[in-house]
Parts: structure tokens; sequence; C-alpha cells
């Protein structure tokens, strides 16, 4: 059956509905939007009203495109009058018996041509599909917040999804400006399936006292380039939802990188839900504060010795600020530059308590390990220093990859594992994260850059420390550095 849209309906105009319903209607498509009853439809309308007038307001809409949108927008509270829909999607809250009660009454409501479509995150559409006499109908059209300004929409079929329906559905979303990614019905799609696993991860290793909440936020955000750091992230999204969708992760997955961190539990039942209580990792109170921007550089060593590669850079701003490089046996503070824990070189030297290691992450922050060994006061000394070198210092433990990369390669080994499981390909995956998170990469060309060996190594480096399986590179990584293959790209 070929499609034809028109027309589509809209069920729920809260967050995620009006700004839905905006898209169709900027797009040209009549829009029919349905609210439980009427105060929540005037809510809805106000989100309506408020987001395009925003839009006039900035110059992005005239005043008569904007009253052309809202003209093609008809509300109401009673779902019958769906009937002549071409589509409709659903954007009610995120429990399973709302969409189920709601996906029955509209199987009998619409015509039986038309398409039912969910927005959920993280339930099964096929769940959904099966409540209804027309399951080979029924699609995932997963929108991003905010829905008029971004572009992603993962588009779900299930097993009983027509031939061909999901690409129709595609082609709608191209006509609202979209780029879709159409994939199969697993939790979490691709976005949530690769973005939470890596905040869930952050909230893991904060637990592990690898670094502080300000020191993983901004090793992310300035060392690894992203918008922003995983709690500040984490806060955004709430930790009620994605302590939800790690858990439907886990559910499906049985692996212990779903796992919802204990904290984020604890914080949940505290009712820390983030930025919609006004605090969660962080509060409202602290959230001006920018841990990336620490009074102008001063350090309390006198005497720094440098070892490892690549110490040439760092030394010579250190000596262009008047600091003094000297001998190991000579210096207050000695710095080991290195990629790697830096515990055994401690162990060989005569005042082990004297050293850190500095890892470089990017051009903007220096990761400062402290071992078990070093002295109070010697890492702080050594965050001075990195200050004189205009870089933001993280401090941290001595750990495997430190920050960033602990982060990072887990993040990128899974999006391989998605890959090689034939769920998506490299090009949808990072047109995926680019557009849905905003990330100035996707994990292949991320890959790329980084280099296919770079990443197997730390990958094996983390296996090796913490023991977690899914740490391991992914079989598909290690063969294809092993056949000496540069990048995804390059295979057939
Ligand atoms: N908020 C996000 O960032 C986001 C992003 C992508 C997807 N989603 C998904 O979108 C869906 C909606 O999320 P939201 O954040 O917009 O929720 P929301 O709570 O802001 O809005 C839900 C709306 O549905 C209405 N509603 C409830 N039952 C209804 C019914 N039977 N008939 C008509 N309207 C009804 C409510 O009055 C409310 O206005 C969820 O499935 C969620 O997982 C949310």
């Amino acid at each position: 059956m070929t499609s034809t849209f028109e027309t589509v309906g809209v069920v729920g105009l809260g967050t995620m509905g009006a700004g839905i319903a905006e898209s169709f209607a900027r797009a040209g498509l009549g829009v029919i939007g349905v609210e439980a009853g009427p105060e929540a439809l005037a809510r809805g309308r106000g989100h309506l009203e408020g987001s395009v007038g925003r839009a006039v307001a900035k110059g992005r809409l005239t005043e008569a495109e904007s009253a052309e949108i809202l003209g093609r927008v008809t509300l109401t509270t009673s779902l019958e009058d769906l009937a002549d829909a071409d589509l409709v999607i659903e954007a009610v809250p995120e429990v399973m018996e709302f969409k189920r009660a709601l996906f029955t009454d509209l199987d009998r409501v619409c015509k039986p041509s038309a398409v039912l479509a969910t927005n959920t995150s993280s339930l099964s559409v096929t769940a959904i599909a099966a409540c209804t006499t027309r399951p080979g109908r029924v699609v995932g059209m997963h929108f991003f917040n905010p829905a008029p300004v971004m572009r992603l929409v993962e588009v779900i079929h299930t097993l009983l999804t027509e031939e061909g329906l999901a690409e129709e559905v595609a082609g709608l979303a191209r006509r609202l400006g979209k780029s879709p990614v159409t994939v199969g019905d697993r939790a979490g799609f691709v976005v949530n399936r690769l973005l939470l696993p890596y905040l869930n991860h952050a909230a893991v290793l904060l637990e592990s006292g690898l670094a502080t909440r300000d020191g993983i936020d901004t090793a992310m955000r300035l060392g690894a380039g992203l918008p922003m750091g995983p709690f500040a992230l984490l806060d955004l999204i709430g930790l009620d939802t994605s302590y939800e969708v790690m858990s439907v992760l886990f559910q499906e997955s049985r692996d212990r990188r779903h796992a919802p961190a204990p904290i984020l539990r604890e914080l949940v039942s505290a009712g820390l839900l983030g930025r919609k209580t006004g605090g969660g990792f962080h509060t409202a109170a602290d959230d001006g504060r920018d841990a990336a921007r620490p009074p102008a550089g001063k350090s309390s060593a006198g005497t720094v010795a440098i070892l490892g590669e690549d110490g040439d850079d760092f030394g010579d701003r250190l000596t262009g600020a008047g600091f003094k490089i000297v001998p190991v046996e000579d210096a207050e503070v000695v710095v080991a530059l290195s990629s790697t824990p830096v515990i055994e070189l401690a162990a060989t030297l005569p005042h082990p308590e004297r050293l850190v290691g500095l890892h470089l992450a990017g051009d903007r922050v220096a990761e400062v390990a402290s071992t078990v060994l070093t002295a109070p006061g010697v890492a702080q000394a050594v965050e001075g220093l990195v200050r004189v070198t205009g870089r933001v210092p993280v401090p941290c433990r001595d750990r495997a990859e430190f920050v960033v990369d602990a982060l990072l390669y887990p993040y990128l080994n899974d999006a391989v594992r998605m890959y090689e499981s034939g769920y998506a390909c490299a090009d949808d995956i990072d047109t995926a994260m680019r557009l849905g998170c905003g990330y100035p990469a996707g994990p292949f060309e991320t890959l790329d850059r980084l280099g296919l060996e770079t990443v197997r190594d730390g990958l094996r480096a983390l296996y090796a420390e913490y023991r977690e399986p899914y740490l391991a590179p992914a079989p598909l990584l290690e063969r294809l550095v092993a056949a000496g293959v540069r990048s995804f790209r390059d295979l057939p």
C-alpha cells in the first residue's frame, strides 16, 4: 500500500508533541492535535504558540508565516477527530500501559490505511504494534528535543512492519527538512543506545573516585570537544528518564555496561532529578560555576623535572614562564608525560612521592594523575603548572586511559559492536550521533581521526585494568587492526 501523507494527527501536546505538530505544520501538512482534556489542550496551545512566537521574535519566521503555520493546526480533545488522518503520531508519557491503551483506541478510530507512529524513546515498538489489528502499519518515529530544531528522526520498523512503509515514513521526515535514520526495533535505537551507556559509565567512574564531577564534565567538554559534560547532560535529560532508559537497555541486553549506576537510583530516590527539580548532579546554585575557568596560572612548584616523550613543548612553556627545569634528583615536583599509568615509573625513583602523571587530552586539557604514593600538595602544584601552559588541569587517579579516553573508547567500541551486529551502517550511526546529540563528529569519524589501532590498544588497556567484558575491543575492531584496515569507510 503506497501512502500519501497530507493530514497528520499528533496525540499529546507536551514537550515533544507540540514541537512535532509545529514541524508538520511548518512543512505545509494539516495537523490535528489531540490532548487529554481542556486544561491540557490550553497548555498545548500555549507551547505551540510560544514556540512559533519565539521563531518570529528571532526573525526566523514572519508574522504571516506564523499565522499560516498556526492556521494549519486544529486542536481538539476528541480522538474521533482523527478518523481521516493519514498518519497519527503519539507523544504521551513514556508508560507502556498508556501507549497500548491509546493505540487500541487509535486502531478503532483511524481509517484502516492510516499509519500509527509512536515517539517512544525506549519502549518496544513491536509490543505497541501488537495491540493493534494493523501491526504492519505501525512504526516508531523518534523525534529529538526540541523537535522543530533537531534534524534527526529515527524511523523504527519492527518485524511486523509492511515492506516499504519505513521508507515512506522516512520520506515524510525528509519533507519536514529532517535527516531520518531507519533502523529496527532494539531498546534505545541508535542514539540512546550509544549515548546513555556513555553517560552511565561517567557516573560509574565518578563513584569509583576516578575524578570529580566537574573534572569529568570539563574533560569531556574541553578534552573530547563534546558540547556538554556527561553530568550536565544527565541533569538536562533528567535522571529519572536516564535511569528508566538504562533499565530498559539492561533488561534487553543483560550487559553490565547497561546496569544503571547506583548513584542514579540514589539521586532519583532523593527527588534530585536534574534541571527540572533544580538539582541533580549539579544543583541550581552551582550551575553558574565554571570549573573550566580556573584562576590565572600560579604554581607553588619551585623546581620541576619533566619525564617522558612529548614533554618538550610543555617544558618550553614552563621555561618561558620562568620555571626552572632540573634533573629528577633535584626537583621538588616530577611530571611524567604519559598515556599510561605512572605508578611503576614512580616506584623506580628516589622520591616517588614527588611524581604525578600528565596526560594531554586534545589541545586544551591536561589530566593530572596522582598515584597512591603522590604526596599531598604535589598534584595541586602541577595543576598550577598546567594552567601556566594554557591548559585546564583535570585531577584524576592513576588509572588506565585516565578520564577522556576511558569514557570515549568504550563508547566507540559500542558503536563498532552496533555496526558489527548489522543494526546500522557507519554513516547512519555517525549521522544519528551528530544530529541527535550535537556531537562535532560521529563515532566512526572519531575512530578515523584517532586511528583504529590507538583505540584498540586503549580498550585492551582498559580491559586489562578493569576486567569488564564490555571493555574488550570488539572482535571486528581487532580484526580490522590485524588486517591493516585504517577506516570503516574502506570496508566493502
Ligand atoms: N522529552 C524529551 O526530550 C523526549 C525526546 C524524545 C522522545 N520523547 C518521548 O516523547 C513522549 C512524550 O514525552 P514528553 O516529554 O513530550 O512528555 P510530556 O509529559 O511533556 O507530554 C505528554 C503529553 O501527553 C498528554 N497526554 C497524556 N495522556 C494523553 C491522552 N490519553 N491523550 C492525549 N494526550 C495525552 C499530556 O497531557 C501531556 O501534555 C514520550 O514517549 C517520551 O519518551 C521525549
